[in-house]
């Protein structure tokens, strides 16, 4: 119960690592959940079944486009209306295309500068527009190693995950004097994801040309801890950055990669 009391908006929770991170809060205490993401019908299934498990934990269906600024604004509005303060943003919302340079487009470019790195500005900020009369607040953005080191045909990908660190660390500045603290989580390949299971299997078999059922194992073995990534161990740390245990921790980036760099 780390989290007790809390009140939460969480990006990108209709499926995946941010519907773990929204059972996570739940169990660990939050007294509200404001759930986001495009997927409206997936996302309004996630809270309710939150709802029904967790009864003392509000959890909020506010479908959200991170890209649009009216709506980012709308939905922090709807929070603080419903919910009353915001203590903590997990910006969570992120996508992947892998392609080698020159077959990259730039649709698909600027699809994930917009969300992983335009749609983390979007919400940080509304999200601090609240939190800073608060005087308290913690802001956690779900990074990923390829954003502290380059990516094999992932060049739109990694551009956006740095650019989010370097985020990160100018906004810890700006509202350190608020009492905000602002951090990335970076998670290795958390392989039995949707997003793995959907996508990047299919998309490194071609990447690598390596037959499918082959991926996995060409993965675990970069690891020195031998195994993927789980919602666990990156949940764990978000837990422990959200809480008043990290107090004193701002502005930084931390991998959860099973010692792979
Ligand atoms: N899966 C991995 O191996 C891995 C590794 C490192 C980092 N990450 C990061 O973790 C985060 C979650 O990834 P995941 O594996 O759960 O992926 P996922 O694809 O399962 O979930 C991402 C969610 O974001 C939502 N989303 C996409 N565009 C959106 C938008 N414009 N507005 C709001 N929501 C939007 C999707 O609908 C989806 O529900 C991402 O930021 C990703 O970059 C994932």
């Amino acid at each position: 119960m780390r989290l007790q009391g809390q009140i939460a908006w969480i990006t990108g929770a209709a499926q995946g690592l941010g519907e773990a991170l929204a059972y996570r809060f739940a169990q660990e205490g939050c007294a509200g959940l404001a759930l986001s993401d495009i997927q409206s019908e997936k996302l309004d299934a996630v809270a309710a079944a939150i709802q029904r498990q967790y009864p003392a934990c509000s959890a909020l269906c506010l479908p959200c486009d991170v890209r649009c600024e009216d709506a980012v604004a709308q939905t922090v509005q709807r929070i603080a209306h419903q919910l009353g303060r915001l203590d903590i943003l997990v910006a969570n919302a992120g996508v992947i295309h892998s392609a080698e340079l020159t077959e990259m487009s730039l649709e698909q470019w600027q699809w994930q500068l917009e969300v992983n790195l335009t749609g983390y500005f979007l919400c940080a900020r509304e999200a601090a527009k609240l939190m800073k009369p608060q005087g308290k607040g913690v802001i956690i953005q779900i990074n990923s190693k390829s954003g502290l080191k380059g990516s094999y045909k992932n060049c739109a990908y990694a551009a956006s995950k740095f650019g989010g660190i370097g985020l990160t660390q100018s906004i810890a500045m700006d509202l350190a004097p608020y009492g905000i603290r602002v951090n990335a989580v970076c998670p290795g390949n958390l392989l039995d994801s949707p997003m793995w299971q959907e996508t990047l299997f299919t998309q490194y078999a071609h990447k690598w040309g390596l037959p499918e059922e082959a991926i996995r194992r060409y993965y675990e073995a970069q690891v020195p801890l031998g195994r993927g990534c789980t919602y666990d161990d990156v949940c764990n740390l978000v837990v422990f950055l959200a809480s008043d245990e990290a107090s004193y921790i701002t502005g930084e980036a931390y991998r959860v990669a099973g010692g792979q760099l």
